[in-house]
């Protein structure tokens, strides 16, 4: 689309393809391969597959997910977007793009557990070393950088108590250690927060959280320049093969053309709740970037257009009032997914967080009083009214 479009219509409107058959809603092209007219045509296809050159086979690329693909490229402000299987499976794709043996990583310490287990296991099995830093201390990102430092990774707000980085400011220290920064922006989403504009070179998501927004399915994706990452991340999916299913994508795809209402309204309903909340006698502390009380409430403002659906608070009382919380609830659903119309409710300290060291969760400010809310689309009062029953 060449004309600049409202990320309401991008939403409804971007990467959208349309068949010989003019169908109105994107078409699920549910097929594995794609036939050729003869065995020249087949030759230059499996030469050079991608959306381009036509397609070969859906492991390479399927136009249900190109669509997929052109649509959160447009709403995250990048030129070219490569969709994967799962939200980690996009963090490997583009950490197996950008890293090689012998290379360093700076990771803030608040990003999903499965990311740190991937950095600080998996790839350091394979001579991928990494350092975890402080999410919100840019001291800590400036020290922590030495020469083999090519990767900077964050996710902004944390999981769950909302930890703030400053995009702009990590990226100019990324940048001036000829680092790349990767964002994990699967709170926020492009309707909140557009790292790209802010600086990072890469955004992941995670598409199983509000992309999809109904808890359906799983996808990822990664958004950015064209060049040679892209290209890279096409020719790992051809090669390693987590490649999302067209189903999903489609899935995904439909999900996108509601975003915007639904993070605006999810954050409205966690915002009233925040407030509420704090209030409570019942309750110590609210951790929501929304709240004015929010340590770094000015610096979400600058970086975000609200404050998302999730929020973590603090009961009086330890892990038998968080728990009494939990359990009593009819309405809101004990799950530790996010990002779903339905709201999700947790106690990070025997879940999220269960396996790490009391240590290393008191570290982390993971209390075990501390109950995390992903709101979703239900009444604030019917909310209120479950959350009642055990506070
Ligand atoms: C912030 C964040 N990033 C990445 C992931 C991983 O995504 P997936 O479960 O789609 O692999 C999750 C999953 O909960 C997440 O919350």
């Amino acid at each position: 689309m060449a004309e600049k479009l409202e990320l309401s219509t991008l939403g409804v409107r971007a990467g959208t393809a349309r068949s010989d058959f003019s169908e109105h809603s994107e078409a699920l092209f549910l097929t594995s391969s794609f036939v050729f007219e003869n065995a020249a045509a087949a030759a230059a296809g499996f030469g050079d597959p991608g959306a381009g050159a036509g397609y070969v086979y859906s492991r390479y690329t399927n136009p249900t997910v190109t669509m997929l693909q052109d649509r959160l490229a447009a709403l995250e402000g990048g030129e070219a977007c490569i969709a994967t299987a799962s939200g980690m499976s996009a963090i490997l794709a583009v950490s197996m793009v950008l890293l090689k043996a012998g290379d360093h990583v700076v990771c803030s310490n608040a990003v999903f557990g499965a990311t740190v287990q991937l950095y600080a296991t998996l790839l350091a099995r394979f001579g991928i070393e990494t350092t975890f830093v402080s999410p919100a201390k840019l001291e800590d990102w400036q020290r922590a950088v030495r020469p083999g430092t090519k990767l900077f990774y964050l996710e902004t707000p944390s999981n769950p108590l909302g930890e703030v980085s400053d995009i702009a400011a990590i990226a100019a220290i990324a940048k001036k250690a000829g680092a790349a920064l990767v964002v994990d922006n699967v709170f926020c989403t492009p309707i909140l927060q557009r790292p790209l504009e802010l600086g990072a070179d890469f955004v992941v998501h995670s598409a199983t959280k509000h992309l999809d927004g109904q808890g359906r399915v799983l996808g990822g994706a990664v958004i950015g320049r064209k060049g040679p990452v892209i290209d890279g991340l096409q020719a790992f999916l051809r090669t390693a093969g987590p490649s999302i299913s067209p189903f999903n994508a489609w899935v995904i795809l439909k999900g996108l053309e509601t975003l915007e209402i639904r993070m605006l309204a999810q954050s409205e309903r966690a915002l009233a709740l925040a407030r509420w909340l704090e209030k409570h006698p019942k309750v110590e502390r609210v951790h929501y970037t929304g709240l004015e009380s929010h340590p770094q409430h000015a610096l979400a403002k600058k970086q975000q257009r609200a404050g998302g659906a999730v929020l973590a608070f603090e009961v009086k009382g330890g892990k038998e009032a968080a728990w009494k919380v939990i359990d009593s609830t009819k309405l809101i659903s004990i799950t530790g997914n996010l990002g779903d119309v339905k709201t999700t409710i947790t106690h990070p300290a025997t879940t999220t967080h269960g396996r790490l060291k009391p240590e290393a969760r008191a570290a982390a400010g993971i209390r075990d009083g501390l109950v995390r809310l992903a709101v979703g689309l239900e009444a604030v009062e019917d909310l209120k009214a479950d959350l009642s029953r055990g506070l």
